[in-house]
């Protein structure tokens, strides 16, 4: 009885101390809680990397929206677990209109027109800054830190967190080294739309030289007056001075899968976002790779955007698939042409196929998140790619020598037999690309856990810390026109001061030898 109540009085001392040191940890999370708003471009792609890092966020205790236009909000594509999603609407389904007839007009041959692309981003974006209704519901959601895409003309989304005066971070895989005043040589990293090595021939850097110094003057987004126009209540900057003020920015790449480059501080290359720990196969896919596959199977994907192939195309790889022993999952819109060993679907689980030990190889349009898995799960690739960077990703992990490369439009089915075989046969490709991924798991660990953990920390401690004098100057400064100006200047006045004195002595030499001819004559 009295050992009973003695127990149970310090039950209860124990629970006190308990419910005292939970609500302690409660209270001082609650304290350290944040409130963050992502702002993603209007493409899914991005927009998945965005809520991939959000959840990270999320997971470590802080309170995360993310604003979304209603058509992709209804496309209800997007993992928002545990997220707060803050829907805006617009005049048109900007990803209808500049993304979806991309596959389209690649097998037409026709060449997309970057100026009107630009155009209608640019009025897509405009309109956005400008809608009162939206700017006031980001004010009211006071928002400790906004993390803003890195494409041009989407990255003006800065200039709403500065009109709220709220600090921003980037987060996004264009990276544009110029604008962040990143230290930058164009003779060793190349832009990545051409397909170069990691050394570039002598032509190639002529060409990317040519092109950068382009981009550099030829202003496509048209935000020369963004801070007047978005931010008219704050001091008067140039972008060109406003995007280096970001706490922090990562960047969807890194030093493996890319080739290394020199970056800041406060540049984190965070690649690998959409990597998550593969999960086991489920129904038909579970049956079709685990059962009667001795050969392995191979996974062919062109991304979500790309289901609809041209006939031409669509035959000679399924052509090719069938002579080769080894079974196929591939995503495309039409009827297998041989249900037990190729099995077409419109979707697939892309990440958990491609861990797979029964896969021997992915083929692909080496997209990023595509690249990603192919690396981490070590598989080598056979890359087919269609547009964009896709050529420049393509050639990064040939010349590392994990994948081959073909042109979809001219390749052979006997090139795709061939390819395929040597892909899967040779062991050096699995080797290198084993070693690789070995590397990536060492050195970056799960990448959007540490996407995570760089923006608590900035919003813990501020970026400033990080920020390299250049990034806090005025363009003048920062390109030495003031130093120029000086040193042009010094210069100018001691090559006077040679002139006078120079002058002066030849005119006494000449003027005495002048002389002293004069006196000879006399
Ligand atoms: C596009 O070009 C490829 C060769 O690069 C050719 O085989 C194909 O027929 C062309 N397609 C169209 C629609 O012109
Ligand atoms: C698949 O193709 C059919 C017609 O060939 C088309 O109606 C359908 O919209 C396509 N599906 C997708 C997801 O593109
Ligand atoms: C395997 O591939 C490597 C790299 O491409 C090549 O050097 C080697 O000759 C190949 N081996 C065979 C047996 O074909």
């Amino acid at each position: 009885m009295g050992l009973s109540a003695g127990l149970s009085s310090r039950d209860l001392c124990v629970s006190l101390l308990l419910s005292v040191a939970v609500c302690t940890i409660l209270l001082s999370g609650q304290a350290s809680a944040k409130r963050v708003l992502l702002m993603p471009s209007h493409i899914t792609s991005h927009t998945k990397y965005h809520t991939n890092i959000a959840r990270a966020l999320n997971e470590i205790g802080h309170e995360v929206w993310v604003c979304m236009p209603s058509f992709l909000v209804e496309r209800n594509v997007l993992d928002t677990t545990g997220l707060h999603v803050l829907e805006y609407k617009t005049d048109v389904n900007i990803e209808a209109l500049t993304m979806h007839p991309l596959p389209e007009k690649f097998f037409r041959n026709e060449t997309e027109n970057v100026f009107d692309q630009a155009h209608l981003m640019l009025t897509y974006v405009d309109q956005m800054l400008m809608d009162k209704e939206f700017g006031e519901s980001v004010r009211k959601l006071s928002p400790h830190l906004i993390v803003i895409d890195s494409i041009p003309t989407v990255y003006l989304y800065a200039t709403l967190a500065y009109r709220l005066d709220v600090p921003f971070a980037i987060a996004g895989s264009h990276y544009d080294p110029m604008t962040l005043r990143v230290p930058f040589n164009p003779g060793a990293v190349a832009l990545p739309v051409f397909q170069v090595s990691k050394h570039m021939t002598f032509p190639q850097r002529v060409v990317n030289l040519a092109a950068l110094g382009l981009l550099y003057f030829v202003d496509m987004s048209g935000y020369s007056n963004a801070v007047a126009r978005y931010a008219p209540n704050r001091p008067l900057i140039s972008v060109e001075q406003l995007m280096p003020l970001a706490e922090v920015v990562l960047v969807e790449s890194d030093h493996i899968l890319d080739y290394p480059q020199p970056v800041l501080p406060n540049v984190i290359r965070i690649g690998g976002a959409a990597i998550s720990e593969a999960k086991p196969l489920t129904g038909i896919f579970k049956d079709f790779v685990e059962k009667n596959s001795p050969e392995g199977v191979i996974v062919v994907s062109f991304g979500s955007m790309v289901v609809n192939l041209p006939e031409y195309v669509a035959s000679k790889m399924s052509n090719a698939f069938q002579r080769l022993n080894y079974k196929f999952v591939w995503r495309v819109n039409m009827s297998s042409p041989e249900p037990g060993k190729i099995l077409t679907s419109t979707w697939i689980p892309q990440n958990d196929l491609v861990a797979h030990p029964n896969i021997k190889l992915f083929v692909s349009h080496c997209g990023k998140n595509g690249q990603y898995e192919a690396l981490y799960n070590a598989k080598p690739t056979l890359c087919l790619p269609l547009f964009g960077d896709q050529w420049y990703a393509a050639e990064r992990t040939r010349s590392k020598g994990w994948s081959l490369t073909a042109n979809i439009k001219e390749v052979t089915a006997d090139d795709l037999v061939d390819m395929i075989t040597e892909l899967v046969r040779n062991s050096t490709y699995r080797t290198r690309i084993a070693k690789a991924s070995e590397i990536f798991k060492v050195v970056q660990g799960l990448p959007v856990k540490r996407a995570a953990f760089w923006l608590d920390h900035v919003m813990k401690y501020g970026g400033a810390y990080m920020r390299y004098a250049g990034q806090e100057m005025p363009a003048y400064k920062y390109y030495c026109l003031d130093l120029l100006a000086f040193f042009g200047f010094v210069f100018g006045c001691l090559f006077f001061l040679c002139y006078l004195m120079c002058s002066r002595c030849f005119r006494m030499c000449f003027s005495s030898g002048s002389r002293a001819s004069k006196n000879k004559r006399e």
